[in-house]
């Protein structure tokens, strides 16, 4: 009943590390070039918004420089409908709907919510609050059928889900899809390279701790280079990986760029010291992560070209939203 479509956001918040690219940009053009599903992935500038202000040209900036990192990792605008939020306003129509089937007590259970407004819930902005529904609107907009979502997601989407499943049983259709989560593998979730208990991430006050796709080649090198290990040799079953986060954060890292398992690599290099280990995969994030970088200045040095990618992207994408949002709106009796 439904086309096979998948939709993915990412929030233009400043900053992308190989963690965002091996744990989401990387997912996505995996599922572009695989064939089976219709590809939709966007810039959440609605969403950025939610949490704290943001400086308008800083966001702007963002916007872009994400565009360029899609683009850079492999989005092809040709074959993936790439697009920035704001710019397909059905996605906010749609929430305006949604904000009224979700219920305060659903969206006072999200444990995003919960964390992000901390004790201070009163301070926070009604857009952290609503958050959920809009972010089930930006999928049923297009009625996509699956979403690649990480652990700290999987609870947004049951909402999703709990809301199109009212939306449906109130106005007797079946109009909205039950979307389906595609889980990521263990593997995909990026370590700190100075801290394997914690997530690599762009917040993280040590850029060491991270490789950025801005990071040219040399940069790439010399912080695996650097990188925190232990003193053993590497293991040749995964178990010999255990209660040993920071081996196991660099073979993960070296399976996901090498598109191997973590069996694979061990077979492979086990028996090695890090001392020759490190240069392998400082060749293989040069070989796989300078081009993205190198790229991905050449797109900000021609933002207008960045521009005209994404206002055809949104172009596309309302011929599918607009009919769906329409839709809704005579069910609803608009
Ligand atoms: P958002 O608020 O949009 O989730 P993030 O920058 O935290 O912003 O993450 C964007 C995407 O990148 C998400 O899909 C997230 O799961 C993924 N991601 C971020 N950091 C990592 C990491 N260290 N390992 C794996 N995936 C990551
Ligand atoms: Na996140």
């Amino acid at each position: 009943q439904f086309t096979p479509r998948v939709f993915s956001g990412i929030q233009p918040s400043g900053g992308l590390t190989l963690g965002n690219y091996l744990g989401a940009m990387k997912r996505f053009v995996d599922m572009q070039d695989e064939g089976s599903f219709q590809t939709v992935y966007c810039m959440v500038d609605l969403h950025a918004i939610t949490a704290k202000f943001q400086d308008p040209a800083t966001l702007r900036h963002n916007t872009r420089e994400l565009a360029a990192g899609f683009i850079a990792a492999g989005i092809d605008p040709a074959k993936s409908i790439l697009i920035n939020q704001s710019q397909v306003p059905e996605h906010a129509q749609l929430a305006w709907i949604f904000n009224c089937v979700a219920r305060m007590g659903w969206m006072g259970r999200m444990t995003q919510w919960k964390d992000k407004a901390g004790k201070n819930a009163e301070a926070a902005s009604l857009g952290l609050f609503a958050y959920p529904a809009l972010m089930a609107a930006d999928i049923l907009i297009y009625h996509a059928t699956h979403v690649p979502v990480g652990e700290d997601q999987k609870q947004h989407l049951e909402l999703t889900r709990d809301i199109a499943t009212k939306f449906n049983h109130d106005y007797g259709v079946d109009f909205f899809p039950l979307t389906e989560p595609v889980i990521e593998g263990a593997a995909t979730r990026v370590m700190s390279l100075r801290d394997g208990s914690k997530k690599m991430s762009k917040s993280d006050p040590s850029d060491a701790s991270r490789i950025n796709l801005t990071d040219d080649a040399d940069a790439i090198a010399k912080k695996i280079r650097k990188a925190k290990t232990d003193p053993d040799a590497l293991p040749s079953e995964v178990e010999g990986l255990k209660d040993r986060p920071e081996a196991r954060n660099l073979v993960n890292i070296y399976a996901a760029l090498n598109d191997q398992t973590v069996e694979q690599v061990l077979a492979d290099v086990g028996g090695q010291q890090f001392g020759s280990f490190k240069p392998l995969l400082a060749e293989l994030a040069v070989a796989k992560m300078s081009p993205i970088s190198t790229r991905m200045a050449e797109l900000m040095a021609d933002t207008a070209e960045i521009d005209r990618i994404l206002a055809h992207g949104a172009t596309q994408a309302r011929e599918i939203t607009a009919p769906i949002l329409k839709k809704t709106y005579e069910i609803v009796g608009m």
